[in-house]
């Protein structure tokens, strides 16, 4: 497997629509009431990465050159993530010691390989380079994944409730 930024990549427009794709397939979201929903789901996870961090936008290629998953991330978490995602909010005070943070998504073939520790561990690395002191994510008390970032040194720094859906900010200090 090779990890790339999307600027670092051969043709990221093609490769971008490859994560894209990914993205909608791993999203458990699949209904929307229509293509300005659809648009503004895509800008909050997925697009806001792409345009305003293309550097720390990660692509997974098998040696063929086709991805097998990406790492949508941002050094540090701004205004503009907090604006996308009001629920964050309840999550302000981790934003200091945990200041990155990560969306990981791979495709259903190349999960289970050990694939995504790997790109979460190239983030990180560069996240290193840069002084970046620590790094989260939100995800559901409930998921599965909650497993994978644990095995990783991701671990509950603070947990909210938002209507029916228990969410937990995984930290994990650089
Ligand atoms: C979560 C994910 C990025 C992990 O990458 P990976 O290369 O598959 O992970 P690894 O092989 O290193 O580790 C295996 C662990 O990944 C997680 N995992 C594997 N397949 C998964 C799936 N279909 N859905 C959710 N998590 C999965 C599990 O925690 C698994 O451990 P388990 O088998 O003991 O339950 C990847 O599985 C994936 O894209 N899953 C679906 C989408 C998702 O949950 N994205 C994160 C959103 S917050």
């Amino acid at each position: 497997m090779q990890i790339r930024s999307l600027p670092e990549s051969p043709s990221p427009r093609t490769a971008l629509e490859a994560a894209e794709g990914i993205f909608f397939e791993s999203s458990s979201k699949k209904t929307f009431s229509g293509e300005e929903e659809r648009l503004r789901f895509r800008e909050r996870y997925f697009g806001v990465y792409a345009e305003r961090d293309p550097e720390w936008f990660l692509l997974a290629h098998d040696g063929n050159g086709s991805v097998l998953g990406y790492l949508a991330g941002a050094p540090v978490t701004r205004e503009e993530h907090l604006a996308l995602n009001p629920y964050l909010e309840g999550f302000r005070r981790e934003m200091t010691l945990y200041p990155a943070h990560l969306h990981i998504n791979f495709s259903p073939e190349a999960r289970g390989l050990g694939l995504g520790s790997l790109l979460i561990s190239e983030f990180e690395r560069r996240l290193k380079s840069h002084s970046i002191p620590g790094v989260h994510l939100v995800t559901g008390v409930t998921e599965r994944n909650v497993g994978f970032y644990n095995k990783n040194g991701y671990l509950e720094a603070s947990r909210i409730r938002v209507g029916s859906t228990e969410l937990l900010l995984l930290g994990k200090r650089l």
